[in-house]
């Protein structure tokens, strides 16, 4: 089975669990890529129940309202009922590396609102221990210099990703040759750094649950105290 055939299957089965175990009058945090790509394309089907979505970008804000489903802004609703969005790497925690597409800091602040986050991936994005793809860190462009010294200062090799600008006007660093063993400790250090908007570690907040997606089917994983 192809990727592409696996990202739709884990997308299947996060619409499924959204249809079973949540009632009407849904409010949908909705993440950025190609997996939350497949999962917004199944999203009319539930439209009569959805009340509205918070996307965590314009690309899928766009194809929300193509598909004809209500995109509002996060200020006028109270707390999402679930998140759903890809992740570039997950660990048995539920930790997370993500901002590949650059959408990390709404993406961060979608996941924050939510009573729950269902991660939705491909079995490749499974790692024992993070940081083999690059870590995105979005930064203020002035500050592009001076964080990304201070990166290099922490073990990491940042790179400008040139050419990209984030949907908040801003810039991203993807640090590389980082083996992240305590995910929540190196998201603080991260942010800590003057000129950071927002790391791509989701550890303070990470998944409720993981879906992914493998030839032999769905796998469900909980975060290890469950
Ligand atoms: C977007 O900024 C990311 O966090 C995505 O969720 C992540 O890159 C996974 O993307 P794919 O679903 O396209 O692999």
């Amino acid at each position: 089975m192809d990727q592409q055939r696996l990202k739709e299957k884990v997308a299947e089965a996060a619409f499924e669990c959204v249809a079973a175990e949540h009632s009407d009058k849904l409010l949908l945090g909705i993440g950025t890529g190609t997996t939350a790509e497949c999962f917004i394309r199944l999203l009319p089907q539930l439209k009569s129940r959805i009340e509205a979505t918070v996307a965590s970008s314009e690309r899928s804000a766009s194809l929300l309202s193509e598909l004809g489903l209500p995109v509002v802004d996060l200020n006028s609703v109270g707390p999402l009922d679930v998140y759903i969005d890809g992740a570039d790497e997950a660990n048995s925690q539920l930790h997370l590396i993500k901002g590949g597409g650059a959408a990390l800091t709404r993406e961060k602040i979608v996941a924050a609102a939510s009573k729950q986050f269902i991660c939705i991936a491909d079995v490749s994005k499974r790692v024992a221990v993070l940081g083999a793809f690059p870590l995105p860190v979005e930064v203020i462009p002035m500050a592009r210099s001076h964080v990304a010294r201070e990166l290099h200062a922490l073990g990491g090799q940042p790179v400008w990703r040139e050419g990209v600008i984030t949907d908040n006007q801003n810039l991203i660093l993807d640090v590389h040759g980082m083996a992240i063993e305590d995910a929540l400790e190196m998201e603080a250090r991260i942010n800590q750094i003057t000129g950071v908007v927002c790391n791509g570690l989701f550890a303070a907040r990470p998944a409720d649950i993981l879906l992914l997606g493998a030839p032999s089917g769905i796998e469900r994983v909980l975060p290890p105290s469950q």
